[in-house]
């Protein structure tokens, strides 16, 4: 599904986001920023060694922050590594530190000059985040973004499974 904001498209596709041609993609880290299994551990493998290397000069990131390597080996020139809050129950501030990951990820790739940005599913896994509520929240945060920020050209929302992919759909349509 795709969605049009002004001069900015948003849409949601099934796939493997190390595959990305886009100018950055973001990784869904911890907070040490230093690897970890689900999309931050694929991340790393396709990328090669030069992403952890700049990572360990970074000295971790807050949960809601994001912060910027190059690509090393993928066909990104950019990741955003963001890190998503552990879902407990919803009243922990779980929405804000989850809207503030979308925000910070795409401050940080404008910064860069990035124009097109793939998204995979913040906390969604291993993190536990119930995925209807994660996408409403990303889909939303984002065309906030787009709608008062010049300069981004299209966020593409780039989910492995069809149970993360529908919610995503989902969300889009009722934007
Ligand atoms: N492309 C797109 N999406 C993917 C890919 C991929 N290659 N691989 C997994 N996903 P998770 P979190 C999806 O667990 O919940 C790490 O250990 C996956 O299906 O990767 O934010 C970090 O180091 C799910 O829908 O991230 C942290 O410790 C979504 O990506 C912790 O996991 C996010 O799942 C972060 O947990």
């Amino acid at each position: 599904m795709e969605k049009k904001f002004g001069a900015t498209t948003l849409e949601s596709v099934l796939g493997d986001i190390t595959r990305e041609r886009v100018d950055a993609i973001v990784n869904a880290a911890n907070e040490s920023l230093l690897g970890g299994g689900g999309v931050d551990g694929a991340i790393h493998r396709a990328g090669g060694p030069a992403i952890l290397e700049e990572c360990r000069k970074l000295n971790g990131c807050d949960t809601g922050d994001a912060k910027i390597t190059t690509g090393g080996r993928l066909p990104a020139k950019y990741v955003v590594h963001t890190v998503g809050p552990v879902y407990r129950d919803g009243n922990h501030g779980e929405p804000g530190l989850l809207a503030s990951c979308y925000r910070r990820s795409l401050e940080v790739a404008l910064e860069n000059g990035a124009k097109t940005i793939a998204f995979p599913a913040i906390s969604c896994g291993i993190y536990g985040y119930p995925i209807p509520e994660a996408a409403r929240i990303a889909v939303e945060t984002v065309a906030d973004f787009v709608r008062a920020n010049e300069g981004i050209e299209r966020v593409r929302f780039v989910l492995l499974s069809e149970d993360v992919y529908r919610p995503f759909e989902t969300a889009l349509a009722k934007l």
